[in-house]
């Protein structure tokens, strides 16, 4: 007998042909199609990222993996399949939902996003924690992303699956995806392992750049260059490349993007008329603090001239009020 880990991968495995071929060949994954064709997606992308659709019934998954053999208590601590309390029988835990199958650095698949097609709630269905998939290390395609980061040494970061998807459409091969959750060390560490850059490509509302500005601040703790991507207010990148198209996505967007401070600059300036003079100051003052506490004494020093030009201040000065916040704050 295979071990319980080798049984919960290959249950995945099969479900993911399973959704795969639903969505793309038969009757069954019509909604599916539609849903799949209103979201703009195109055979490249359905086939490079084996997107699929769970048919809308209890037990299309549970029929097969039975018939396969597979121990559905397995598959139920597997997170395939759930127990009904009324009688304990086995159903399908995902129902009517676009599919993405979440893949381990292997390439096997070892859990599922999946998309409501409709009303349903959650938006998202996903995989939970299971002895096979754990969702710290993990990242929505790095093992489809890998050898383009390592290429560019650059990662792409994104929030959600189908930004990925978007990006890899519009030409952008190196992206990967947390899994609805914050980026964590360890997934910071994964991708400094691959490559020294990141970019954090977030969507532009307010959850979007306060995740943006913790997971720069955990990227750089890992050793990374990080920079940001920056969007018109309320966009994300799919809705993006939607709406400006690939090209524009490109230049504007990914190659746009702005070191950290010059992110957090932009932040501070956001609603303030720096013509009033009591404003300018408290935003100069507000860029020092930020200044000071960068680590790296030459970019202090980079910084702290930028400042100085914009303002046409002298760097001493700078310097001086920029101790006396120090002191102020001991
Ligand atoms: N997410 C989740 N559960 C939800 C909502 C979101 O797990 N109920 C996760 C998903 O991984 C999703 C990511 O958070 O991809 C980003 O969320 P959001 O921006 O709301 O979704 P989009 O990726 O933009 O999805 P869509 O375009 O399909 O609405
Ligand atoms: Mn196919
Ligand atoms: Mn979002
Ligand atoms: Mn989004
Ligand atoms: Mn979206």
């Amino acid at each position: 007998r295979h071990s319980p880990t080798k049984m919960m991968i290959d249950g995945h495995e099969l479900a993911s042909k399973l959704y795969h071929h639903v969505l793309t060949l038969t009757e069954e994954g019509a909604g599916g199609r539609e849903y799949a064709k209103s979201r703009k997606f195109t055979k490249e992308q359905l086939e490079h990222f084996q997107i699929g659709f769970a048919p809308n019934r209890w037990d299309s998954l549970k029929i097969i993996l039975d018939k396969r053999g597979f121990s559905l208590e397995m598959m139920a601590k597997a997170g395939l399949l759930g127990i009904r309390e009324s009688d304990n029988g086995y159903y399908d835990r995902f129902r009517n939902r676009l599919m993405f199958p979440i893949w381990d650095n292997q390439g096997k698949v070892i859990a599922f996003g999946g998309r409501s097609i409709g009303s349903d709630k959650p938006k998202y269905l996903n995989s939970a924690e299971t002895p096979i998939f754990h969702k710290s290390n993990t990242l929505y395609a790095l093992h489809l992303a890998r050898p383009y980061i390592r290429k560019e040494n650059a990662a792409i970061l994104f929030e959600g699956y189908v930004d990925v998807v978007a990006a890899w459409g519009a030409g952008i091969t190196n992206g990967v995806a947390t899994l609805g959750t914050s980026l964590t060390q360890e997934q910071a560490k994964v991708l400094r392992r691959n490559a020294e850059n990141v970019t954090i490509c977030y969507d532009s509302d307010r959850a979007g750049v306060d995740a943006a500005f913790r997971s720069a601040t955990i990227l750089e703790e890992a050793g990374c260059h990080v920079k940001i991507a920056l969007m018109p207010e309320g966009l994300d990148p799919d809705d993006f490349i939607r709406e400006f198209g690939a090209e524009r996505f490109k230049t504007d967007v990914i190659g746009a993007s702005l070191s950290l401070m010059a992110f957090k600059m932009r932040f501070l300036r956001k609603g303030r008329n720096l013509q009033d003079e009591g404003e300018r100051l408290r935003y100069i003052e507000e860029v020092l603090r930020e200044i000071s506490s960068l680590k790296r004494a030459v970019e202090r020093d980079h910084y702290l001239r930028q400042l100085a030009d914009e303002f046409s201040l002298s760097l001493e000065a700078l310097k001086q009020e920029q101790f006396q916040l120090y002191r102020a704050k001991k």
